[in-house]
């Protein structure tokens, strides 16, 4: 799909649909402030329509108007008005003109610029919001849009801005066809080769292959993997945009969870394909942050295995040596997520890191908890935390932090290691946490549970079903803050 910036009068534009954005309860000069639209618009307004949030109006166009189309999308009050509520008009607006056939589309940016509001977040939104996936469909969609204008003076300030957003939302879409690929064809191998296809000069992409994990002492990550006839493979990428020490990013990439010997119930279990739904963020923060060649140093790391139960799979009470020497005693095989973090974050310290944010769909807890809206935050210190609240206000993608207390630490003693893999239900989500900043060290770091996030049952407004991509955009915003 196209999108380009033209200089053109709303009425002159030849296009299938013409958008109009409009606030609530104005009259029709109100409703489409600075274009040329409204005039003609005066007299066929049809009265049900109010201009309220997400609320859409197709129309023939009035004579006078080139589109053959009108679309009138509503921002609700003015009083009110965000990008969000903009993200969320494009991510409404288009796959809507989409499902009608049309193709060639232009937006009236004029009546977001007089409310001093960009046209960005509204091109956001319809990229997000138009991700189909139908990779194993034998009738593919062939509706598509072709082409967005958006109609307004060109800029070059604008053209960089859609730009980065068009790679942004890019990736966003690239993270989700990575979780809403079924576990056969997204093993660890796959993502292995996912990440390998990023690999530019600045970024480097590299597999510690079983072997390999064994001789550094990964047995907490190698432990989730045995019961698997898939290899491990534990992905490592790291962008030099900058010499600066690294934010080491860390995505919980399982990609199967059955739970192993402590199985899970079948009920809904089909599901448990988007357990690598963080390792998807991860992977897409890189290719976003490469795409556009950002200033700045980042590592990811994906720890990525199979969690099934087999002649060979670890037992609960199992106990193994994470990579920094603390010993695990394992009583739930289905608290596999922490085992392969530990490795993870144990290893992450080669790289003198900044920061360390891991993200992973890590517990029920935390879909219990907090919905499908929100993102359970947890960590150490209270600069990144910061800042990671105010990436969440810009992304949306939003962020509520839960306890760290020391506490914690009590529900996890075992009898016979340093630490065992959970303390019991209650408390499972701020224990899940605790568990892993016994591997963090002094080194400042965030926990992201996206376990409620990350798979949406209903359609969002820019988020189809399925896999959301959540954490990719927050995560983004995030290391572009700290740079
Ligand atoms: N992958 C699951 C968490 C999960 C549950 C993600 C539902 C998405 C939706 C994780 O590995 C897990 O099984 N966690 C257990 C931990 C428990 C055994 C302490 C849980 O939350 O039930
Ligand atoms: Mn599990
Ligand atoms: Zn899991």
């Amino acid at each position: 799909m196209k999108i380009t910036i033209k200089n053109l009068r709303e009425n002159d534009c030849v296009c299938d649909a013409l958008i109009l954005p409009v606030i609530e309860g104005g009259s029709a000069e109100d409703l489409s402030l600075g274009t040329s639209v409204p005039a003609l618009l005066k007299n066929c307004l049809p009265s049900e329509f109010h201009g309220k949030k997400n609320e859409l109006l197709l129309l023939p166009s009035p004579a006078g108007i080139k589109s053959k189309k009108l679309l009138l999308v509503g921002l609700g009050r003015k009083e009110e008005l965000t990008p969000e509520i903009i993200r969320q008009a494009g991510g409404k607006a288009l796959p809507h003109l989409r499902s009608t056939g049309a193709r060639k589309v232009a937006l009236a940016a004029a009546p977001l610029f007089d409310l001093k509001l960009s046209p960005v977040p509204f091109i956001e939104g319809a990229l997000l919001g138009l991700y189909t996936y139908d990779r194993y469909k034998k009738e593919k969609e062939t509706k598509a849009i072709a082409e967005i204008t958006v109609l307004t003076r060109p800029s070059r300030v604008l053209a960089a801005e859609i730009g980065m957003i068009t790679k942004l939302s890019g990736a966003v879409c690239f993270a989700r066809d990575l979780v809403n690929t079924p576990s056969n064809d997204m093993t660890p191998t796959h993502m292995a080769r996912a990440a390998a296809a990023l690999r530019t000069k600045k970024m480097t992409v590299s597999v510690i292959e079983k072997k390999e994990a064994e001789k550094l002492g990964m047995w907490s990550y190698l432990s989730v993997s045995k019961g698997s006839d898939e290899p491990p493979k534990f992905i490592v990428l790291d962008y030099r945009g900058s010499k600066k020490s690294p934010v080491v990013l860390i995505g919980k990439s399982v990609t199967f969870d059955s739970g192993g010997i402590s199985i899970k119930p079948s009920d809904g279990l089909e599901k448990m394909k988007y357990d690598m739904a963080g390792g998807a963020a991860v992977l897409g923060v890189m290719k976003a942050v490469s795409d556009l060649g950002l200033p700045l140093h980042v590592v990811g790391i994906l720890p990525a295995t199979e969690n099934l139960p087999g002649g060979n799979a670890t037992r609960p009470g199992d106990v193994v040596r994470a990579i920094t020497g603390t010993t695990i005693e394992i009583i739930n095989t289905d608290a596999e997520g922490r085992m392969t973090l530990a490795d993870a974050i144990g290893y992450a310290q080669r790289f003198r890191p900044a920061a360390i944010i891991d993200i992973a769909t890590l517990t029920g807890a935390c879909a219990i908890a907090l919905g499908s809206d929100a993102i359970a935050m947890m960590g150490t210190d209270r600069s990144l935390i910061e800042t990671m609240r105010q990436a969440a206000e810009t992304t949306n993608e939003k962020v509520w932090e839960m306890p760290l207390f020391e506490e914690y630490r009590e529900y996890l003693k075992s009898d016979i290691a340093d630490i065992k893999n959970v303390g019991g239900r209650s408390g499972s989500l701020p224990t899940s946490a605790r568990f892993l900043r016994e591997f963090v060290g002094e080194t400042p770091w965030v926990h992201l549970d996206i376990a409620g996030t990350a798979w949406t049952e209903k359609e969002r407004p820019y988020t189809p079903r399925g896999a959301s991509g959540i954490g990719l955009r927050l995560l983004f915003e995030t290391i572009r803050r700290m740079a």
